[in-house]
């Protein structure tokens, strides 16, 4: 029997190819830096194509929190910001960093805001002083007390700022406050995600006047209000890579839609590097897994480099290539929290500082192993989906902040694949094999 925690948990039965087509929801990584974005109006923003994850849950309760009118209805966010409170709660920054993505928004339009310190996370130290030396350029005043951040300035200003990283949150925070703010800024050296331009053609549809978004040197002129608007988000790259991924390590065949095929350039490539076949559509992307997959040698970079947060999942995948890969992480610091768990299923990886070197084995077998964040979740579970066996999955509330439906999208694929919200010991008999 299981400890006698109720603990929800996955139960994978892998070795199956997957086969059909699976539609992808809007990104996450646009939705968040967007729905705070809606604070720099008073007007109604509508944002559609919202998907339904527990980190969007969480901003739009602080969005509440701090005083908007927040309604959703079937992928749909409505927003109006009345008298806004500029002061973000603990427990829900706590929750997830990218609630600091309202600090820019509060503070062009309250002239102050407050908000405790996000600390780290699984994957690195992540600090925000990028975000306040910029903050500070445009003319406010930082403070720090009791593990709050007070940043004052009755108008920012427009201000030269030069970003020692091009890091997405910086580049939007101070993007959305520089809209608002007393003439011309510019960001040098720039996050160029997609999910940064789509920020950008929200706040532009919204009366903003942002230029070069999609390059490392953005202008923004400031204007006195935005209004209201509605706005559709972009496809989840990240969600698309992941069931790409997943065809691939399972060697199915499968047509993965709703993507912006040109979002995944890096990742495509690598796809095609490793043995498989891929079919670029106008808004689909169609993969033929390879019988035999090939080595392959990642680096993680800013956009338009290959993505930190896909690295993951390609370590399962070339954790059952017929050779040796190297992947490299320049982005976060500790991003190889899920090699453990993938040894539990036989693979072979070492890490050597920035490095995963993975010798590539015939075969992984089922086991019963822990998320310990979104990324190394999804990787466990394409890993599950290709071992022998039983696999037994814990750690659902990581990947539950980025994944909408993940286990039905799984089995419409012809996955074998259960949730379970109790501690039955579903594996029970569970010996990994067979
Ligand atoms: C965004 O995080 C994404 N999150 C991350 O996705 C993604 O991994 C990351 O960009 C890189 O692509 C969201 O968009 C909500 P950064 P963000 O600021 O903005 C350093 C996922 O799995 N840095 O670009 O926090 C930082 O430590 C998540 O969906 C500073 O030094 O990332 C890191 O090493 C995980 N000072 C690097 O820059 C700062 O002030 C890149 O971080 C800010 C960042």
């Amino acid at each position: 029997m299981l400890r006698s925690v109720n603990m929800k948990h996955l139960v994978i039965w892998g070795g199956r190819p997957l086969e059909g087509k699976v539609q992808c929801d809007g990104a996450k990584n646009a939705a968040l830096p967007i729905l705070a974005g809606a604070l720099l109006t008073g007007d109604i923003t509508t944002v559609s194509g919202v998907p339904n994850l527990a980190d969007v849950q969480t901003m739009l309760a602080l969005l509440s929190a701090i005083g908007a009118d927040v309604e959703e209805y079937n992928g749909q966010v409505r927003i109006k910001t009345n008298k806004l409170v500029p002061s973000a709660p603990y427990d829900l920054v706590r929750k997830m960093r990218a609630s600091f993505l309202v600090m820019g928004p509060l503070l062009v339009r309250c002239g102050k805001a407050s908000m405790p310190l996000p600390g780290g996370c699984a994957i690195g130290q992540r600090p925000v002083d990028l975000h306040l030396k910029g903050f500070e350029a445009m003319g406010a005043t930082i403070s720090m007390d009791n593990g709050y951040i007070h940043a004052r300035a009755p108008r920012l200003h427009g201000a030269e700022i030069y970003l020692d990283v091009p890091s997405v949150g910086a580049t939007e925070n101070l993007m959305g406050a520089a809209s608002l703010a007393y003439g011309d800024t510019i960001i040098e050296n720039a996050a160029q995600e997609p999910e940064v331009v789509d920020l950008a053609n929200f706040l532009n549809s919204a009366g903003a006047q942002i230029k070069g978004a999609g390059t490392s040197r953005i202008r923004i002129t400031g204007v006195r209000e935005l209004a209201g608007t509605n706005y559709t988000i972009i496809p989840d790259r990240i969600e698309a890579a992941t069931y790409l991924v997943a065809a691939a390590i399972t060697a199915g065949k499968v047509l993965v839609e709703n993507v912006i095929p040109l979002h995944l350039k890096p990742v495509l490539a690598k796809l095609h590097e490793s043995g498989n076949t891929v079919i670029e559509g106008y808004k689909s992307v169609e993969i033929q897994g390879g019988q035999r997959l090939t080595p392959v040698n990642i680096k993680t970079l800013p956009y338009p480099g290959f993505p930190t947060d896909v690295q993951a999942l390609f370590a399962s995948l070339c954790s059952l290539s017929q050779g040796t890969s190297v992947i490299s992480e320049t982005i976060f610091e500790n991003r190889f929290g899920y090699a453990e768990e993938l040894r539990r299923m036989g693979a072979s990886i070492r890490i050597e500082g920035p490095n995963a070197i993975i010798e590539g084995v015939p075969t992984l077998t089922g086991a019963r192993v822990q998320a310990g964040d979104l990324r190394a979740g999804a990787a466990l579970c394409i890993a599950a989906l290709a071992a022998q066996g039983i696999s037994y999955i814990t750690g659902l509330e990581h990947i539950e902040r980025g994944y909408a439906r993940l286990p039905d999208k799984f089995r419409s694929l012809g996955a074998r694949i259960s949730l379970f919200d109790d501690d039955m010991d579903h594996a029970s008999g569970f010996t990994g094999r067979g």
